[in-house]
């Protein structure tokens, strides 16, 4: 199961047949409306690709891209990172080869999405390398910043990927694929076990299971829209600036150079664009954190309901935890077990059960009518936070975390909290009345 058969069963995707240009234009469009996937047919100066963005841009978008319903993405999520799904031998591409030694853009279209620090990125770009010590294949995601002819400059944070390409010798074999089932876009975004193989519990999320293909020994799933064989140089240039979560200009920095060596497509290829800082970024960035964060506060508080990384706080900074309160102080631990399961978070409110956790509406409210600051706030202060909130003291490399207990004060009569609301809100259908 491919992105084809995604975008085939919706009837919502919105279909531009106007020409776009890549630069500015295309992710502006994208950006203007990311309610559904947006395909563009017709990209200027590429007559033979189309391009497709806003996949996986809202929670909804995600459920239904996994088959299940809003509230079990990470039930859905959790159950394939702990049973991930051998996969079937390798079946034959779908993809071609169509260049060695690309001029990569002469071929697909990379976007330039911000002005000012002008720069052609790949935003999409999932790296596929095999561990040569365990054997097992990692996927992650990595910018890519074009550098003309072949060659890109990859963003490399220190990670599984960073890990396996500081124990190699000499280059480091890789694949670089773009344009795939969201399931498989989910798995390269989690940070599990590196014992673990992300195709293997892509192939566990979807319900078709995942095909496989072998490019040069490294597996990609086999319906990708687009695959470079590559290779990651020891030579390191400097990457950016790129306008990364926090929708600010993030630093340059001395990043490893990769040479593509083969560049595969398939027919009429769909080049996946994930606009960098918007809202479809965000979401992949956090929503495949949740799951762990939700284990690890659930080690403190069994009564844990739900885990959202806040799209207000760029699904990285912020998150809100949902727990059935059983005894004064479980907010404070859930808070700061949220804290401890994902150290870039610096803002966590704790809300109550009837409050949906991804309603910034809802969790505003409780924080309006349930929570004193002098009594309800807590700051941490001198932690180690993400390196994409600006606003940290850089020199010192700490900043201050806080968490906000917005659940109904215990002695109190959780009648006084409760919100009344118009009866049949949630049976009348106003259609019945036109
Ligand atoms: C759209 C998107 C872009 C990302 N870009 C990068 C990047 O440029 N560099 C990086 O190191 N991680 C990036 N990440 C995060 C990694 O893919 C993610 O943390 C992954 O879990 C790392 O895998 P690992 O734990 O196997 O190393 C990105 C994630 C997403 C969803």
């Amino acid at each position: 199961m491919g992105l084809r058969q995604l975008l085939a069963g919706r009837d919502d995707t919105t279909v531009l047949t106007e020409s776009v240009d890549p630069r500015f234009e295309l992710p502006a469009l994208a950006t203007a409306d990311e309610s559904a996937p947006m395909v563009f047919e017709d990209v200027a100066g590429y007559p033979e690709v189309r391009a497709v963005s806003n996949l996986v841009s809202s929670r909804d978008l995600l459920a239904d891209a996994l088959g299940v319903e809003r509230d079990g993405i990470i039930e859905a999520m959790s159950t394939a990172m702990d049973h991930p799904r051998a996969l079937d031998d390798p079946v034959d591409p779908r993809f071609d080869l169509v260049a060695t030694d690309p001029v990569l853009d002469d071929h697909v279209p990379i976007p330039v999405f911000y002005d000012e620090h002008e720069r052609q990125y790949f935003a999409s770009s999932i790296a596929a390398v095999v561990d040569p010590e365990t054997g097992v294949q990692n996927l992650s995601f990595h910018r890519t910043m074009y550098d003309g002819g072949n060659e890109l400059v990859m963003r490399m944070v220190e990670r599984h990927l960073h890990d396996i390409y500081s124990r190699t010798e000499g280059p480091l074999d890789i694949a670089i694929v773009m344009g795939v089932h969201p399931a498989v876009e989910l798995a390269a975004a989690t940070s599990f076990s590196p014992e673990m193989s992300e195709l293997e519990m892509a192939n566990a999320l979807l319900d078709g299971g995942l095909e496989v293909a072998e490019v040069d020994g490294i597996q990609v799933p086999a319906d990708a829209e687009m695959v470079l064989r590559a290779h990651i140089t020891d030579e390191y240039r400097e990457e950016g600036p790129f306008v990364d979560l926090s929708r600010t200009w993030d630093r340059t920095r001395e990043q490893p150079v990769v040479e593509v060596s083969a560049l595969y497509l398939r027919e009429d290829p769909y080049v996946r664009i994930i606009v960098p800082g918007q809202t479809e970024h965000a979401h992949l960035m956090g929503v495949p954190q949740e799951p762990r964060i939700f284990t690890i506060v659930e080690n403190a508080i069994p009564t844990v309901q739900s885990v959202v990384l806040t799209p207000g706080g760029c699904s990285w900074l912020h998150g809100v935890v949902q727990i059935d309160k059983r005894r004064e102080g479980d907010p404070k631990n859930a808070g700061m077990a949220a804290l401890a399961g994902h150290p870039s978070m610096k803002k966590v409110t704790v809300v109550d059960r009837d409050v949906d956790p991804a309603d910034p509406q809802q969790v505003e409210w409780a924080e309006a009518t349930r929570m004193q600051p002098d009594r309800d706030i807590t700051t941490i202060e001198h932690a180690k936070g993400s390196s994409l909130d600006p606003s940290q003291d850089y020199e010192e490399g700490v900043l201050t975390k806080w968490i906000v207990d917005a659940t109904v004060p215990e002695h109190r009569d959780e009648d006084d909290f409760r919100e009344v609301r118009v009866p049949g809100t949630d049976d009348v259908d106003i259609e019945d009345y036109r």
